[in-house]
């Protein structure tokens, strides 16, 4: 059976990138993997086109796909559009909600190749391996009522931060069971002490630890796993927290790789469903340069090798991959350090590709 693919390039760098991901998507083809590739529109480039961050078109293929394999969106041409929900951003919140991909998963993996290019010390860094799991279709990124509007003679801005009991107990189950796969911890990262939402969150992640006894629960506030997560990453296995921190938490751990480019991630659903893409964003100072590192990218195609399509094997084959790559000292600017070579974007996904073919 050939599994459906649909592939989103989004704005900025990630046309790019996408296109480096598309060439190992296309090896996997050559290897007996049946996979039928489309594209689409969205953020700026179905504004641009249709009027929409998220065209009606790109909706259905979205939904008619085993797998969506993402860019990235947004940029300053459309930062200062007056419509909120015709902001590219819009158009990937739309995906992630109309697909119910609530899961989002953002591993944190330091290559030892890249222990120099970490802004950390190498033996803070070295060996790390962290899963963040970020609830991604709730929080206070959709809570309701939100807006701008007057009150009192003056402008104010609201959002909601709302979470249901349901809402944390299956991200949660999501977590525990990912950490009982791995090292068998997990912290679940909240603001208990301040906001009501997260005591609820500490209580359900509490009665769902009586289920999974094999698991070490322990809670940290988001302000102290901030500095923790700089200071002593390693004491992490598994962390699990709301959209907004997740977000904010899993920039900071992609330092610890060496490079926000590093950081690829799986957002799901509970049919397997799954929409792949970089953690970082369309990189607008650098697009169009062959300066973006494709590697987020390309492992994020491994990541739905994995979740998506059962190719387990096929996934650590693109993982060891960019492992040989960055062993033979090939870099992109973001990862380059004296003594290493620095190449371009497509250079980088062809030395991949190679590695990969080489690799069988
Ligand atoms: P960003 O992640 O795009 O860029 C932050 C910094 O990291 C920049 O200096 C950029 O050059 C660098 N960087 C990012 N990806 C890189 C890569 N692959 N290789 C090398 N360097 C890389 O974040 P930002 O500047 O805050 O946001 C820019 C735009 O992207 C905004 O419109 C934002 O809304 C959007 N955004 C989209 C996504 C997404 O599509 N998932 C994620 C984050 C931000
Ligand atoms: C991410 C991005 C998005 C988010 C934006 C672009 C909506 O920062 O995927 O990390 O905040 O989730
Ligand atoms: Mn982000």
């Amino acid at each position: 059976m050939s599994h459906r693919i649909l592939v989103l390039p989004g704005d900025g760098i990630g046309p790019e990138i996408t296109a480096e991901a598309v060439k190992i998507l296309n090896a996997c083809r050559e290897t007996g993997l049946e996979l039928s590739l489309e594209e689409g529109l969205v953020g700026g480039a179905g504004y641009d086109a249709h009027g929409e961050p998220l065209p009606a078109a790109t909706l259905d293929k979205a939904k008619a796909a085993d797998a969506i394999l993402l860019g990235a969106v947004g940029g300053p041409k459309w930062d200062k559009l007056e419509d909120i929900a015709k902001r590219p951003e819009r158009g990937l919140l739309g995906l992630r909600k109309n697909l119910n991909l609530f899961g989002n998963l953002r591993p944190a993996i330091l290559y030892p190749q890249l222990a120099e290019a970490s802004s950390l010390k190498p033996e803070v860094v070295s060996g790390l391996n962290i899963m963040i799991v970020r609830e991604l279709t709730g929080g206070i990124y959709f809570g309701q009522p939100r807006g701008i509007e007057q009150r009192d003679g003056q402008r104010v801005g609201f959002n909601t931060y709302v979470y249901s009991e349901a809402e944390i107990e299956r991200i949660g189950r999501v977590a525990f069971e990912m950490a009982q796969k791995r090292g068998g911890k997990l912290c679940s990262v909240d603001k208990a002490n301040v906001l009501e939402v997260t005591m609820l969150w500490r209580e359900v992640m509490e009665r769902l630890a009586d289920d999974y006894p094999d698991v070490e629960l322990s809670h940290m506030y988001v302000d102290n796993a901030a500095m923790q997560l700089v200071r002593a990453p390693k004491q992490f296995d598994v962390i699990v927290t709301g959209n907004m921190f997740g977000d904010i938490l899993s920039d900071a751990a992609a330092m610890l790789t060496g490079s926000i480019g590093m950081l690829p991630s799986a957002s799901l659903n509970e049919h397997g469903q799954g929409m792949y893409e970089p953690c970082h964003g369309s990189a607008p100072d650098i697009a169009g340069q062959g300066l973006a590192n494709p590697l987020a990218t390309i492992l994020s195609v491994a990541m739905m090798l994995r979740y998506s399509l059962n190719e387990g094997e096929l996934a650590a084959r693109i993982e060891r991959a960019v492992g040989s790559v960055l062993d033979d000292g090939l870099r992109t600017a973001d990862i380059a350090y004296p003594g290493t070579r620095q190449v371009s974007t497509a250079e980088m996904g062809d030395a991949v590709l190679a590695a990969f073919h080489t690799s069988a």
